[in-house]
């Protein structure tokens, strides 16, 4: 547990003598979660708020790193016997093994009771919540990877428009290149090296292809000619991305913010750094969904879990809180700050800004795919992050990464 910080995140309503009085009366629940960038951690405070002011404790696990170093400390914590008592992962297959052996909590009674049925939006991000008809846990948002952030700031100082889609943006690399500025910001880690292949596979071959290779775990169309062209851009991409040493992603977002670097593919929570900078969408930055060629989302997110616990009054808290997570303002109010689409259509996002309203359009039309972490199992998703590390970092060639990643599709459970 060393990595894990401990901290009680205290509701910015309360001064320390109410503190107290919640202490006494209400119930502490330690929320293991790896929100911690600026935009991230103002995100998971309105969490923290609206359940501090329910009179409960909430007691902050912040894990810092990414998804993949929490994840591990999380999953060892609750098959260890020393579960927190809630914990994000990303809906889909993650806690898949978890559910099985019986150790995350029932919410179906929570969710039938809240309706969650007639209200999350889309129908997908329940449905990835439930295993053998039960549900298990709540989601609090829809994170779309298929973005491009890009830099007004570095356009500006290389002389030329800011790229509508993907195109445009490898076209005008050279100008920017010109002017001292790295085209593509990169964080050094595989899951964001993934997301990067992810998002330029959509824009490149196009939903079909991309769902007949990750949902149909279709080898044939990995191996084919539609892949060849996305693994040639991929490595094109890579020659972009040369000299991005950060590791972390909102460390590459900052290098956008500033305007060290063009652009940066990733997701929607990058919205949330912008803000903590006080950028403006559409004046310091734009970002295009779809990279701009392929306006289409996943319907990847979060959501909370709550590992089973012996103590009745524990559980009545976490089901209190599952609740408070999906109910309404605190969709709202969470998912302004996050970036992300709120997982309810029924509530009122009309203050948000340029970037999460085409969000909400595209989400409106339909537009939207499951993310890998809903198709692909987490050992699978792994194997391809490992090979989208090797890949971006050395001198694979594509044919070979494009073989390899064929291989890992064609073993795909
Ligand atoms: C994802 C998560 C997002 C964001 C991102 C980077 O796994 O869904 O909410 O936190 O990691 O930290």
């Amino acid at each position: 547990m060393s990595n894990v910080l401990k901290s009680v995140l205290l509701g910015t309503a309360f001064a320390a003598t109410s503190v107290t009085t919640a202490v006494a009366d209400g119930v502490e629940l330690e929320v293991t979660h790896w929100w911690t960038s600026g935009g991230e951690a103002v995100a998971v405070s309105k969490f923290a708020d609206a359940w501090n002011a329910t009179g409960n404790v909430w007691v902050d696990g912040a894990i810092a790193g990414s998804g993949g170093t929490a994840r591990p400390i999380i999953i060892s914590r609750i098959l260890g016997g020393d579960p927190m008592a809630a914990t994000q992962l990303n809906h889909g297959r993650q806690a898949e093994e978890l559910i099985e052996a019986g150790l995350m909590l029932d919410l179906t009674d929570v969710a039938e009771a809240g309706g969650w049925a007639d209200i999350v939006n889309p129908p997908a991000l329940l449905e990835s919540c439930t295993l053998d008809g039960r549900v298990y846990c709540v989601p609090v948002n829809i994170h779309s990877g298929q973005w491009i952030w890009l830099s007004h700031d570095a356009y500006q100082k290389a002389g030329i428009d800011v790229p509508s889609d993907w195109n445009e943006f490898v076209a005008t690399a050279p100008k920017l290149e010109e002017a001292g500025i790295l085209p593509l910001a990169m964080g050094q880690q595989g899951w964001q090296q993934n997301l990067a292949f992810g998002a330029i596979t959509i824009a490149v071959a196009g939903t079909d292809a991309w769902r007949e290779v990750t949902v149909n775990k279709n080898a044939d169309v990995a191996r084919g000619p539609e892949y060849t062209a996305v693994f040639q851009a991929v490595a094109d991409a890579r020659e972009l991305a040369r000299g991005s040493n950060v590791q972390d992603w909102n460390q590459a977002t900052n290098m956008v913010i500033t305007g060290e670097a063009g652009g940066q593919l990733m997701g929607d929570w990058a919205q949330g750094e912008f803000a903590v900078a006080k950028q403006v969408e559409g004046q310091d930055y734009s970002c295009l969904p779809g990279l701009g060629l392929n306006q289409v989302l996943d319907t990847g997110g979060d959501a909370f879990y709550f590992p089973v616990n012996d103590d009745p009054t524990i559980t009545a808290a976490q089901k209190e809180l599952a609740a408070l997570l999906i109910s309404p303002d605190v969709q709202v109010s969470f998912n302004l700050a996050k970036g992300s689409l709120p997982v309810r259509g029924d509530i009122d996002m009309s203050t948000a800004n340029g970037c999460m309203q085409k969000g909400l359009s595209i989400l409106a039309e339909g537009g939207v795919l499951p993310s890998g972490d809903q198709s692909l199992s987490a050992d699978t998703q792994t194997q391809i992050e490992d090979l989208m590390a090797q890949f971006w970092s050395g001198d694979m060639s594509a044919a070979d990464a494009q073989e390899r990643y064929a291989q890992l599709i064609e073993d795909a459970d």
